[in-house]
C-alpha cells in the first residue's frame, strides 16, 4: 500500500525486520495495515496529525462520498497509516464508543496474505470472530477482510489487499488537503510503526500473551517484570509478542502492585478498560523529528535532570551517534543491550483523558523497548500523574 513504504533493508534498521518462513506459519501476518482511531472530532484530529506530526491526507470517506454515518481521514507517513474516524450521525454506533473510551485506537488492522486461513485458525483456537471474511469491491479491485476481537473493545481487522490498487479501501476516495508544510520541514517525521502497546487488567497479561501465541502464532520477544520497571510508588509488568518477521510487535502491560496507583491503573480507569496505551513511531533521525515536533507545540515527558549525569547510566550508554548534550537538550533517552542501542522519547497524552500517547524511536541494532529507561521514565510519568491528582 503506497509508494512510500520503506524497503526491507530500511525496515531491518528501523524496526528490526527479520526473515522467516511464512509457509510454516498457521496465521501469517505481513505487517501493519492501519491503526484506526475513533475520536470526538476527526476533522481536527486529522489536521493535528498533518500539521504537528507531518502526516499526509491520502484518502477520505464521509457524507460527500455517500457515507452519512461518519467521517474517516486516511493519513500516511512513510509506511505508517492512521485512519481517523468520527461520528457525523448522532445515532452512529461510534458515539457510544467515544462516550465510553474517549479518543483512542479501536482497531489495529494487519495485512495478511490469506484472510480465510487466519480466521479458520482463530476460530479453531477459540477467538471471537467479529466480522466474517468477505470481499469489498470497487473500480480499484477487491479487498478481502475479516475482524477478530482482542483486548477490551479493540479489534484486529485482517486485510488482504493483494488484489486492490485504490488509495485505501472501497468506499474511500483519494483526497489531499490544502495544508502547506513549512518550507524547511523534513519530508516526513517518521517512516513506520515500530510497536503498539496494549494495557490490560491486573492478572490478565499472560492470558493475552497466550492469545497472541495460540491464536496468531506470535512469539515472545522479551520480558520485563518486577524491579525492572518498578518505582517506589507504582509498577507494571510487561511482555512483548511479535509476528514471524518481527514487523508487528505488541508489548502488553498489566498493573503491578505498588505503594500507590500504577500508571496502568490510571489508563484503565480513564479508558474504561483495556486498550492501546502507546504507538511507537520509527524515525531515522529522532533529533530532527523532535525539533520539528517541538516547533509545532508537541509536548514530551520531561526527562529527570539526573538522567544524563547518572554515572551508571552514562557508562551503559557508551558511544552513540551524537553527543550526549544533543540528547540532553531535547530530553531524548538512550538504551543499550547486547545488539546495539536505541534512542527514544515519549510524548504526553494526545487526548484530554490521560490515555493514548506516541513514542518516537530510532534504533541502532537494539531490538529492545527501552527497558533500562523504564524506571527513569516512570518517575517522570508519576510526577505528571501526581500533578493530575491521580497518584
Ligand atoms: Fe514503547
Amino acid at each position: 500500500m503506497g509508494v512510500d513504504e520503506p524497503t526491507d533493508a530500511t525496515l531491518r534498521q528501523l524496526v528490526g525486520l527479520v526473515d522467516y518462513d511464512a509457509a510454516a506459519d498457521p496465521f501469517p501476518v505481513l505487517g501493519w495495515d492501519a491503526v484506526v482511531w475513533i475520536v470526538g472530532n476527526a476533522t481536527l484530529f486529522a489536521h493535528y496529525l498533518e500539521s504537528a506530526f507531518g502526516m499526509r491526507l491520502v484518502a477520505y470517506s464521509g457524507p460527500e462520498t455517500g457515507n452519512r454515518d461518519h467521517k474517516s481521514f486516511v493519513m500516511r507517513s512513510g509506511g505508517a497509516c492512521f485512519v481517523v474516524t468520527g461520528a457525523v450521525d448522532p445515532d452512529s454506533p461510534l458515539v457510544a464508543h467515544h462516550d465510553r473510551h474517549g479518543d483512542g485506537v479501536a482497531d489495529i488492522a494487519l495485512q495478511v496474505p490469506d484472510v480465510d486461513k487466519c480466521v479458520d485458525r482463530a476460530r479453531a483456537q477459540g477467538a471471537t470472530i467479529l466480522v466474517e471474511p468477505h470481499d469489498s469491491t470497487d473500480d480499484f479491485g477487491t479487498v478481502r477482510s475479516a475482524a477478530i476481537a482482542t483486548y477490551g473493545d479493540t479489534r484486529h481487522t485482517l486485510v488482504d489487499r493483494s488484489r486492490y490498487a485504490g488509495p485505501y479501501l472501497p468506499g474511500f476516495v483519494a483526497r489531499t488537503s490544502g495544508y502547506q508544510p513549512r518550507a524547511d520541514a523534513p519530508p516526513r517525521l517518521f517512516q513506520a510503526i515500530d510497536h503498539v502497546v496494549g494495557n490490560v487488567e491486573l492478572g490478565r497479561m499472560d492470558e493475552w500473551v497466550e492469545f497472541y501465541r495460540r491464536v496468531m502464532g506470535f512469539t515472545n520477544l522479551a520480558e520485563f517484570v518486577g524491579d525492572d520497571i518498578a518505582t517506589e510508588y507504582s509498577a507494571l509488568m510487561s511482555k512483548v509478542v511479535a509476528n514471524g518477521n518481527h514487523r508487528v510487535k505488541f508489548p502488553l502491560n498489566e498493573p503491578a502492585l505498588g505503594r500507590k496507583r500504577s500508571q496502568i491503573d490510571e489508563y484503565l480507569e480513564f479508558y474504561r478498560g483495556p486498550g492501546v496505551q502507546h504507538i511507537a513511531l520509527a524515525t531515522g533521525d529522532i533529533l530532527a523529528t523532535v525539533d520539528a515536533l517541538r516547533r509545532e507545540g508537541v509536548e514530551f515527558l520531561a526527562t529527570p535532570a539526573a538522567y544524563y549525569d547518572d554515572p551508571e547510566l552514562r557508562a551503559r550508554i557508551g558511544r552513540v551517534r551524537v553527543p550526549i548534550e544533543d540528547l540532553r537538550s531535547r530530553g531524548i533517552l538512550v538504551d543499550r543491550d547486547e545488539d546495539g542501542y536505541l534512542l527514544q522519547i515519549f510524548c504526553r497524552p494526545l487526548t484530554d483523558r490521560p490515555t493514548v500517547f506516541f513514542e518516537l524511536i530510532e534504533r541502532h541494532g537494539s531490538l529492545g523497548f527501552g527497558k533500562g529507561n523504564f524506571k527513569a521514565l516512570f518517575q517522570a510519568i508519576e510526577r505528571e500523574q501526581d500533578a493530575r491528582g491521580n497518584l
